[in-house]
């Protein structure tokens, strides 16, 4: 009977880490600190920092793309996530296959570090991001955004099936109301890249759910869209599965 106990609240001690665990990254910690905005203004520079600076692109490919990947070359090599992933994961992550395939680590052991080591990480050689393409004042936000603003979708995105583990209902309320003006109501509206092989909020939404929470997190680069993060984790991804029901085509 003691014994039963023990164990019993064992388990539940242990059930309430993991449930704490996860209530965190549901919460999303970045969106509660006080460097906010910096931080979510660090999330886009991460994505495209030469369209968010209007500067201009780089020509040639990046010094530390591998040869071995030819598929991508040029100013595309540039951007942090080209290289260390939507997840924040590389080689590790969703860019352990496909086209960015590259073998390049991620940036997961940076959270919780000390920005100014970021920093310098950008401005060595290896990386080249000079004041005159990244000022120092971007610079900053993008390294509080590796420290202080990466988060983990785990919890809501299946990793296999990349299908949202999240309430499409909730999303479609969030969707019918907030995106659909400039999207449309089945996220045609917009085609994110060519006549012959289109991209609609479906299609991305289904084949990339990291790129697609990030672009609602952080706003989509030198566009009209607005940063959302402030919603949190776990309504981004309601609307993540309401947006996976879309057509693809
Ligand atoms: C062309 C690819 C490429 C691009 C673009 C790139 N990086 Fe890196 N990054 C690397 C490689 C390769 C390493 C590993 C270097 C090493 O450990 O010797 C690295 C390492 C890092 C690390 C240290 C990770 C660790 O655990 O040691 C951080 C932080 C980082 N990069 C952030 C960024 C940010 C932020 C950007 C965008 C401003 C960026 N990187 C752009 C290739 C790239
Ligand atoms: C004020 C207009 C506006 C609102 C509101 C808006 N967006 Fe956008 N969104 C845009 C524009 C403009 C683009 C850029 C399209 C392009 O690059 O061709 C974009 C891009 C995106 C992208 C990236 C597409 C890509 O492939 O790069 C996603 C994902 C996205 N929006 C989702 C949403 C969701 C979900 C909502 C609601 C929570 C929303 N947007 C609200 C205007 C808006």
């Amino acid at each position: 009977m003691r014994i039963g106990h023990l164990l019993l609240s064992g388990l539940v001690i242990i059930g309430f880490g993991i449930l704490s665990t996860q209530t965190a990254k549901a919460a999303d910690l970045a969106i509660l600190s006080p460097n906010v905005t910096a931080i979510m203004d660090g999330g886009k520079l991460y994505d495209n920092w030469f369209a968010v600076l209007e500067v201009d692109k780089p020509t040639q490919t990046h010094a530390l793309w591998p040869a071995s990947n030819t598929k991508k070359k040029g100013n595309v090599t540039w951007r942090c996530k080209s290289c260390h992933g939507w997840d924040f994961m590389g080689k590790d992550g969703a860019y352990a296959s496909g086209s960015y395939k590259s073998g390049i680590k991620g940036i997961r052991a940076y959270e919780g570090k000390d920005p100014a080591a970021v920093e310098k990480i950008l401005r060595g050689s290896a990386h080249g991001f000079t004041p005159a393409m990244i000022p120092d004042a971007a610079l900053s936000k993008i390294a509080l955004f590796v420290t202080d603003g990466q988060y983990e979708l785990d919890v809501f995105i299946d990793r296999a099936t990349k299908k949202a583990k999240s309430n499409a209902a909730k999303g479609k309320v969030i969707y019918d109301t907030s995106c659909y003006l400039c999207h449309g109501k089945d996220g045609k509206e917009m085609n994110f890249k060519t006549a012959d092989a289109p991209e609609y909020l479906g299609t991305l939404a289904n084949g990339n759910p990291w790129e697609t929470i990030n672009k609602i997190r952080h706003g989509q680069p030198d566009s009209q869209m607005p940063a959302l993060g402030y919603m949190g984790n776990k309504t981004m991804a309601d609307i993540l599965a309401y947006t996976q029901t879309l057509p693809i085509k």
